[in-house]
């Protein structure tokens, strides 16, 4: 099973990206997951944006921090489970941390999230909600788990506690492409699969007001970078549980930046 997972759609930029990839290559994959949790601006995702990534062949669409900045996105948490909210949540959070769903080549595959806890918000433990996740998916099922956190030593210390029990770690929300993707004990792994959106920009914003906040500490309020982006992401080839390859994709249009 070929698997696309796009990383972090950031903004206008980013969603043009992706959709204008997916209008040429989506037949090329029997499944794709894209990181939509900054496609409003940078601050969350709204039902146009998730119906947009739908109709444009992405089967899940995970989330973040920034998941539930926009409140469409609570409502439709609870309407459909191709959002996936981080597992670690709190009980009651709105919406599934994990779900299993049909590739077009007819295996099923589960999509979960966690969140790490280096340098973010306090949640519950994203190790232990992992297992939990694991305890009920039938051997033998693709299992791609998108950890959205900030700290490598955290993501990479993800790759050894799952090894050998997931097909694949991809890690999100630093919005920089990592070069270390590899196959670990059969899981495939990336630090940052990257940021779908414009690349000369600070992380997708504009580089003018977040330079201001840092410079003259004076607030600012960001905006994101204008321009052409580039797609970021991985593409996996997964057997049974274990990752076969995994290979990193930046991709922009022919007459874009
Ligand atoms: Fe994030």
């Amino acid at each position: 099973m070929r698997v696309l997972f796009i990383g972090d759609i950031f903004s206008t930029p980013g969603m043009k990206v992706a959709r204008d990839y997916l209008a040429q290559a989506a037949d090329e994959y029997d499944f794709i997951i894209a990181n939509g949790e900054n496609a409003a601006g940078g601050f969350g995702i709204t039902r146009k944006h998730f119906e947009q990534l739908r109709n444009a062949g992405v089967d899940v669409v995970t989330l973040g921090n920034h998941g539930f900045d926009q409140s469409e996105a609570l409502e439709l948490a609870e309407e459909t489970p191709r959002l996936v909210r981080p597992v670690n949540y709190p009980p009651g959070t709105p919406g599934v941390g994990w779900a299993v769903f049909e590739a077009r080549s007819g295996e099923r595959v589960s999509v979960a999230q966690a969140m790490g806890r280096v340098f973010m918000d306090p949640l519950d433990d994203p190790f232990r909600a992992l297992d939990d996740v694991l305890e009920g998916v039938p051997e033998e099922q693709a299992v791609i788990v998108d950890f959205h956190a900030e700290a490598t030593s955290e993501k990479r210390v993800m790759l050894y506690h799952l090894a050998g029990r997931v097909s694949a770690v991809i890690g999100t929300h630093t919005h920089v492409q990592t070069a270390d993707e590899t196959v670990f004990k059969g899981t495939a792994y990336i630090t940052d699969a990257g940021m779908s959106g414009v690349q000369a920009s600070s992380i997708g914003m504009g580089f003018e007001e977040v330079h201001a906040r840092f410079v003259a500490k004076l607030p600012r309020r960001f905006r994101p970078a204008g321009g052409h982006g580039t797609l970021n992401g991985v593409v996996l080839e997964i057997e049974g549980r274990h990752a076969r390859s995994i290979r990193r994709l930046q991709w922009s249009a022919p007459t874009g930046g």
